[in-house]
């Protein structure tokens, strides 16, 4: 078990996926090796056969589907997946994966405690099919973000995004496997600063250290070049 090498501080991290989990699993892989001062209270699931539930279990971390298809609005699911998260009162929501819309009101219930991580450099391409679309505009660079979630779609403040040039050759895979290699390196970094609370957001305002960052978030890869 992943508890007995976490200190008393360790924070209780809640994890929703709708997949594979591969972000899911850099956060547990972060937790069990004391990178991140956390444990995995529960990982949670729309979708009963995402990947990211075996993942959870391979693990031993309690691992919970919530089907929205057996909820007649989106409201009454939100309502009873507010309901689950809390039941395991974590100290940070993370969204791995989590291909649902939130209402206002479960967003708001989690503010400053919940977080995503999106396929595109935010604010460009909110939504669905970002590397698609940033090819077929003939963009330069993909990337990922990982921000606060706020009840504006992919619209929450950026804490890190990492940058990946656009081949001539990328096709939309291509360039999917490769933004997603770093995304497992800057959602448990972001994660990690939360953790050890150096990470907060004030007014839709992202400091770390109580010093603002800029709107585009910590830029990883000049972290890494300079390291
Ligand atoms: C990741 O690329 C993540 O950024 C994206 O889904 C994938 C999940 O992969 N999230 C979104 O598009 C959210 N809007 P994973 O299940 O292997 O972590």
């Amino acid at each position: 078990m992943t508890d007995s090498i976490q200190s008393s501080t360790a924070k209780r991290l809640v994890i929703l996926v709708s997949g594979g989990g591969s972000n899911l699993q850099s956060l547990i892989d972060g937790c069990a090796s004391g990178e991140i001062n956390a444990s995995v209270s529960a990982v949670i699931s729309n979708n009963p056969d995402a990947g990211g539930l075996a993942r959870a279990a391979k693990a031993g971390i309690p691992n919970v589907a919530i089907d929205h298809r057996t909820f007649d609005s989106r409201e009454s699911f939100d309502q009873a997946l507010s309901e689950l998260i809390d039941s395991f009162s974590p100290d940070l929501v993370i969204l791995a994966g989590f291909m649902r819309i939130l209402t206002a009101q479960f967003v708001t219930h989690y503010l400053g405690r919940i977080m995503n991580i999106h396929p595109s450099l935010l604010p460009a391409y909110p939504g669905l099919h970002t590397h698609r679309r940033a090819i077929e505009a003939g963009d330069q660079q993909a990337g990922a973000t990982v921000h606060f979630v706020t009840p504006e779609l992919d619209g929450g403040p950026s804490i890190i995004q990492a940058q990946v040039e656009i081949d001539s050759s990328d096709n939309e895979d291509s360039l999917a496997s490769k933004v997603l290699g770093f995304e497992h390196k800057i959602y448990p970094e972001a994660v990690k600063w939360f953790c050890d609370n150096r990470l907060v957001m004030e007014n839709n305002q992202v400091k770390i250290d109580n010093s603002p960052i800029s709107e585009s978030g910590i830029i990883y890869n000049l972290i890494e070049r300079s390291s």
